[in-house]
């Protein structure tokens, strides 16, 4: 391997590089395998994926009594008519097809007399989501994938290995570096082209049903990039996760009310019915700002999702994970009501991408969660997300294979192995600024905003900036700068919107007059600002 200024070493050489191994990722890899050398890159293990913790299903119109063009309906509804039509058209249209495909390669959704069972969930006109040993369907869908990917010839894999930029020449997106997690050593990778697809960002709210690794770094390394972001205002809040001293806010599938779990207030009284005609089934934003509603007029920190009713033979098969896990922390859900509050879940927003997953960036594709091609408007209907990560994952692969750069692989090498990067430095104490930003955001940019609080929060951020500045080589570190970074972009966006749409709610703003509100808010670092070198290229 070459040095490159003493610390970066070329890495393997590939065409393509995949960012994240959840199910937008390793579609897209499968795919791209046909066209080229495929590198896939993760964070920490390839199955620690936001993907891997779905449960609810996965949504597709493929029952008798089901249509696209209900399934179509229902997407634009919930997403309060801000979503893009042609974005949700490719989504249902092209979703039962690839389901049909994920089928054929194995996956084994739950079925009763030989026939797929499709659930209920909120603002679904039909019955709809498949799901996979009852509440474990991302696992399931997860685990085929790997196989699938497994058995193809030109895919390689850097595990336990953070992204720390792209790299850019010319304005195109031509590599990244990259640390070992383990060992600390850098690499440089270039490619054709890098395909984000890195999921969200509840990590940067203390209460998430995300996982860990989920902190946002495709946002934020695309943002440093210069490409622009949009609509990071838009955060869903899940209404039900687990609330619990010794225990970090588990989902609570939505598929538990769509099997008649009930809501119920700290003196026990079912409330959603005083919120919207469809009750527990209402959207998300409604049920979760009704939650909310209730906490605090009666000064509690949860609800209770009450189960009990359907019964404890049918309550052990049907939601096996959320009954073990529950158990574990001494709550019977059989038996007892399960204490519940809203966390932040899904981020609508993303890297601004089209449906072909192309970003304002040549060279960069985005897909899945990291993406915002305007499917999910201003809140995301239940279960599309799955279905999302497969149809646009095969889209952004099919675009990175017909990307043309127009810089050829020598030049590439010889431009990147030219870039220069500052003296290394480490922060003083990532896992309390980590904390406090966590507690910051949920305080001040949560599920309730206001002018006031958004204004606060920039201050704080802004006063928290300096210390995750220049070159920072860890991968604790490097999240708490993607973390900070992400947050003041949500921020400022919610700043800008000054009105309430769907996940988006000011409280000093409730209503949405007139049309202005059907505007999509775009964010883009300013050049002079960009900590990536983009030089120009010389062709020697
Ligand atoms: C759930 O099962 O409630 C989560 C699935 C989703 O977010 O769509």
């Amino acid at each position: 391997m070459t040095p490159l200024n003493q610390t970066f070493h070329l890495g393997p050489e590939a065409d393509y590089l995949v960012i994240g191994s959840g199910v937008a990722g390793l579609r897209a890899a499968i795919e791209l395998s046909q066209h080229g050398r495929v590198l896939i890159i993760t964070k920490g293990s390839r199955r620690q994926s936001n993907s891997v913790y779905a449960q609810g299903g996965v949504a597709v119109a493929l029952s008798e009594e089901d249509d696209v063009n209900l399934h179509f309906t229902d997407t634009i509804k919930a997403g309060h008519q801000l979503g893009r039509e042609d974005a949700a058209r490719a989504l249902v249209e092209e979703g039962p097809m690839r389901i049909q495909e994920l089928i054929a390669w194995g996956t084994q959704f739950d079925k009763v007399d030989g026939k797929f069972v499709f659930a209920k969930e909120g603002a679904h006109s039909r019955d709809r989501v498949l799901r996979a040993q009852g509440d474990a369907t991302g696992n399931e869908m997860i685990r085929v994938l790997l196989e699938q990917a497994k058995k193809q010839g030109h895919i390689q894999w850097f595990d336990h290995h953070f992204i720390m930029d792209l790299l850019v020449l010319d304005g195109q997106c031509c590599g990244v570096r990259v640390v070992n997690e383990a060992t600390g050593h850098l690499q440089v990778l270039p490619a054709k082209a890098v395909i984000l697809t890195t999921g969200g960002a509840g990590q940067v709210y203390a209460r998430t049903t995300n996982p860990p690794n989920a902190t946002g770094d495709g946002f934020a390394m695309a943002y440093r990039a210069g490409a622009i972001l949009e609509d990071m205002e838009f955060v869903q809040f899940h209404p039900t996760s687990l609330f619990h001293q010794s225990s970090p806010p588990f989902l609570l599938s939505e598929t538990m009310r769509g099997e008649g779990g009930l809501l119920r207030n700290r003196k026990g009284e079912l409330f959603m019915p005083k919120y919207h005609p469809s009750a527990e089934l209402a959207p998300r934003d409604i049920v979760a700002r009704a939650i909310w509603s209730e906490m605090a007029a009666s000064r509690s920190r949860h609800v209770y999702l009450d189960v009990t009713h359907l019964g404890s033979a049918y309550i052990k098969k049907r939601f096996p994970t959320i009954y073990q896990t529950c158990l574990r922390v001494d709550i019977d859900i059989t038996e007892e009501w399960i204490p519940v509050s809203p966390s932040a879940h899904y981020f609508m927003g993303g890297i601004k991408a089209n449906i072909d997953g192309e970003t304002s960036l040549p060279g960069l594709l985005a897909a899945g969660e990291a993406a915002c091609n305007g499917v999910h408007g201003a809140n995301r209907l239940a279960s599309n997300s799955l279905l999302e990560g497969l149809v646009f994952g095969v889209r952004a692969a099919h675009s990175a294979a017909q990307w043309t750069p127009t810089i050829k692989g020598k030049d590439r090498k010889h431009g990147l192995a030219n870039l220069e990067f500052g003296p290394k430095r480490t922060l003083e104490d990532a896992e309390k600024l980590r904390n406090s930003l966590r507690r910051l955001m949920w305080d001040q940019v949560g599920l309730v905003r206001t002018g006031d609080s958004l204004t606060k929060a920039l201050a704080k951020i802004s006063a928290w900036e300096p210390q995750v500045q220049g070159f920072l080589h860890t991968r604790p570190d490097l999240e708490v700068k993607n973390m900070m970074q992400v947050a003041r972009c949500i921020t400022e966006a919610a700043l800008w919107r000054e009105h309430s749409l769907g996940a988006h709610y000011r409280a000093d703003f409730p209503g949405c007059k007139g049309s202005a509100w059907k505007i999509h808010s775009q964010i883009q670092c300013p050049e002079s600002e960009r900590p990536t070198p983009t030089p120009q290229l010389k062709i020697v």
